[in-house]
C-alpha cells in the first residue's frame, strides 16, 4: 500500500474513472490538475498546478511515494500547448521526482507513439517509434525522459501506452484498443507493487478479440487484463458504415490522428 499517491491530470476522463478505486492502492491521494476539483473524499486532497510551472510541480512531491502521471494535453493541439503540458511538464515532473527520493512513476503514454504502424502489424515496445502526431511525439519525449532518468539516476518508471480508455468503444479501431478501467487499475497496482519495473513500456489494452500489440517483454508484471470490448461488438457493427480498406484512417493504428492536418493548418 502506498502512503501518498500523487495523481496528475486528475480532473480528466481517466483520472475521474480511476479515483473511486485508488483507496485500494494508497492511504492518501493527492489529486492535481490545472482544473479545479471540489468533490473530494476524505482520503483525497487537491492541489491546483500547471505542469509547466517547475516550482509548483516540485511542491506537489512532499512525502509522495508513488506518482500516476496522467496530466497534459491528450489530443493533437498546437505545438505551444503540447510543449508546455507534455514536454516541459514531463521534464518538470521527472526533475521533481529526482529531488524527492525518486518515487516510482507510472507515465500515461499513448498508442499514438506507434500510430503509423498498420493494423496488420503486431507491434512490441522494442520496435522503433512511429508517432502519428505532435501529440504522439510528445509522448515519445516522455518515454525518452523515463529511459534517461532510469539509466542515469535509477528513477523507475512504467510507461503505459494507453489504447482507448473510455466507457465503451465507438468503432472498430477503438474496439481493438479499448482499455477497461478495472484493467487499468490492476496494471497501475502491479506497476507500483512489482519488485522492480526499471524502465518498462507496456501497451495498456484489455483482453479484446483483436490485438495489435505484444506485451510479452513486460510479462514479469504478471498483468493479465480481464475485461474485453467483445460485449460491444454487435453495437459497434450495427452503428458503423462499412470501412474502405484503402482509407489511411483504416490502414493505420492511429486512425484519424495519422491523417489529421498539422494543427496550425486546421
Ligand atoms: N483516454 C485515453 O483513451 C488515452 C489514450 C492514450 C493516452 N492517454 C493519456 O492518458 C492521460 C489521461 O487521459 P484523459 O483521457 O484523462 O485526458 P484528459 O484530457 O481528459 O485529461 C488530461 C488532464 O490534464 C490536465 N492538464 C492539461 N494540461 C495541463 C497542464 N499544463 N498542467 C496541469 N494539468 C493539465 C487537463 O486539465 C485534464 O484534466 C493523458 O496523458 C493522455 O494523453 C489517454
Amino acid at each position: 500500500m502506498l502512503k501518498k499517491l500523487l495523481m496528475t491530470g486528475a480532473a480528466g476522463g481517466v483520472g475521474k474513472s480511476l479515483r473511486p478505486l485508488l483507496h485500494r492502492l494508497a492511504e492518501r491521494v493527492v489529486l492535481s490538475d490545472i482544473t479545479e476539483i471540489s468533490d473530494l473524499s476524505p482520503h483525497e486532497t487537491f492541489r491546483r498546478c500547471d505542469l509547466g510551472d517547475r516550482a509548483h510541480v516540485d511542491a506537489l512531491f512532499d512525502g509522495v511515494d508513488g506518482v500516476l502521471h496522467l496530466g497534459g494535453i491528450s489530443l493533437e493541439k498546437p505545438f505551444d500547448l503540447i510543449l508546455n503540458g507534455n514536454i516541459v511538464g514531463v521534464y518538470n515532473l521527472f526533475e521533481a521526482a529526482r529531488h524527492h527520493d525518486m518515487p516510482r512513476i507510472i507515465f500515461a503514454s499513448s498508442n499514438h507513439v506507434t500510430g503509423f504502424y498498420t493494423r496488420h502489424e503486431r507491434v512490441d515496445p522494442s520496435m522503433p517509434v512511429r508517432p502519428d502526431s505532435l501529440y504522439g511525439v510528445s509522448k515519445v519525449f516522455g518515454e525518452g525522459i523515463a529511459s534517461l532518468y532510469f539509466d542515469k539516476f535509477g528513477q523507475e518508471c512504467l510507461s503505459i501506452r494507453i489504447g482507448w480508455c473510455f466507457p465503451k468503444p465507438i468503432n472498430p479501431r477503438t474496439q481493438a484498443i479499448w482499455l477497461g478501467v478495472e484493467d487499468l487499475f490492476d496494471l497501475c497496482e502491479r506497476g507500483f507493487t512489482a519488485p522492480r519495473v526499471g524502465h518498462t513500456i507496456i501497451y495498456a489494452v484489455s483482453d479484446n478479440e483483436e490485438m495489435w500489440w505484444d506485451n510479452s517483454s513486460a510479462a514479469f508484471l504478471g498483468w493479465k487484463p480481464r475485461q474485453s470490448s467483445a460485449r460491444w461488438r454487435a453495437d459497434v457493427l450495427a452503428n458503423m458504415k462499412l470501412e474502405t480498406p484503402t482509407d489511411p484512417d483504416v490502414i493505420y493504428q492511429g486512425g484519424h490522428f495519422a491523417t489529421s492536418k498539422h494543427p496550425d493548418d486546421e
